[in-house]
């Protein structure tokens, strides 16, 4: 069984500041780093670290070949990421001193998927297989529709959110895994009890994970609910700590661990995440993940 993630590849241009920038500040950086980033490839690394089977389905330019070659040496299956006339996907990333981020992001190589790209992908598709999705790369609304008659398991993660992911099938995503901004565009709730409560009434069939970074998180189902705990660590840089959650939770549900256990990892993974630099250098390895100790 492996999981298709159709998903986005960035170079992030990482700056540190004491502060974000504010209208009409110009600001001196502290620091800059170049890092590979997207919150597909972030996802398809921690899937790959965490021991999932990931077929990663991207787009990058000629400038983004170090970022296959890189996932290709994590174990990512990369021979669905085509390169094209288009510059690759980058990121403008502020870190502040509490390691918090703004980004800003351009979509280049990411918003070149056609019709039969979306056709030539899923006929890599077996029964069993899981598919991933994020809000970073076009067409979205059409790979949703052409997935829907071939059994996969759909995971949806739609971050960044954006107005168009309200128009999209979302009766056709099995899992959700949003956080309070993506709940309250997709509910029109802020109270997390109850975005979790509106999502399961919009989409009875699908499961949620709501994710509520130091608050830690809340997953519904039709059948149950349950809430866990953030680590309580120190914070260097956030960036990447939702897409290393992503691929070790779903890693987890693959292998057919618990619900309980796969939420756990997910956690203790994003937790080792935001005690370091960049996004896919600082997704763990599973061995990171077992010896972690708080
Ligand atoms: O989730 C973090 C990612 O968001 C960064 O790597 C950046 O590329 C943006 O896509």
């Amino acid at each position: 069984m492996k999981i298709i993630n159709f998903g986005s590849i960035n170079i992030d241009h990482v700056y540190s500041v004491e502060h974000f920038v504010k209208p009409g500040e110009t600001l001196r950086s502290k620091g800059y780093q170049v890092f590979s980033g997207g919150k597909g490839a972030n996802q398809s690394f921690a899937l790959a670290r965490a021991g999932a089977t990931v077929l990663h389905a991207g787009k990058i330019g000629e400038d983004g070949s170090w970022l296959k070659e890189g996932l290709s040496k994590s174990g990512v299956d990369t021979r669905l990421i085509e390169t094209v006339r288009e510059s690759t996907g980058h990121a403008l990333i502020q870190v502040n001193a509490q390691g918090e981020n703004a980004i800003i992001i351009h979509a280049g190589a990411n918003e070149s998927f056609t019709d039969s790209d979306i056709e030539n992908v899923l006929e890599h598709a077996e029964a069993k297989d899981w598919l991933l999705l994020q809000n970073e790369i076009n067409a979205i609304d059409s790979i949703l529709y052409s997935c829907r008659t071939r059994g996969l398991q759909v995971v949806f993660n739609p971050a960044p959110m954006s107005e168009e992911v309200k128009s999209y099938p979302l009766e056709y995503v099995d899992i959700f895994i949003i956080n309070e901004v993506e709940g309250e565009a997709l509910t029109g709730e802020d109270d997390p009890e109850k975005i979790v409560l509106k999502m399961q009434a919009l989409y009875p069939k699908s499961k949620t994970v709501l994710t509520l970074g130091k608050a830690g998180l809340i997953y519904k189902d039709h059948e149950r609910t349950v809430s866990m705990k953030a680590l309580e660590v120190a914070v260097v840089d956030t960036t990447g700590a939702g897409d290393t959650f992503v691929g070790y939770f779903l890693a987890g549900l693959m292998q057919e661990k618990s619900l309980e256990v796969s939420l756990q990892t997910g956690i203790t993974a994003s937790a080792i995440c935001v005690g370091r630099h960049g996004a896919a250098d600082s997704i763990p390895t599973r061995k990171e993940v077992e010896e972690f100790r708080l």
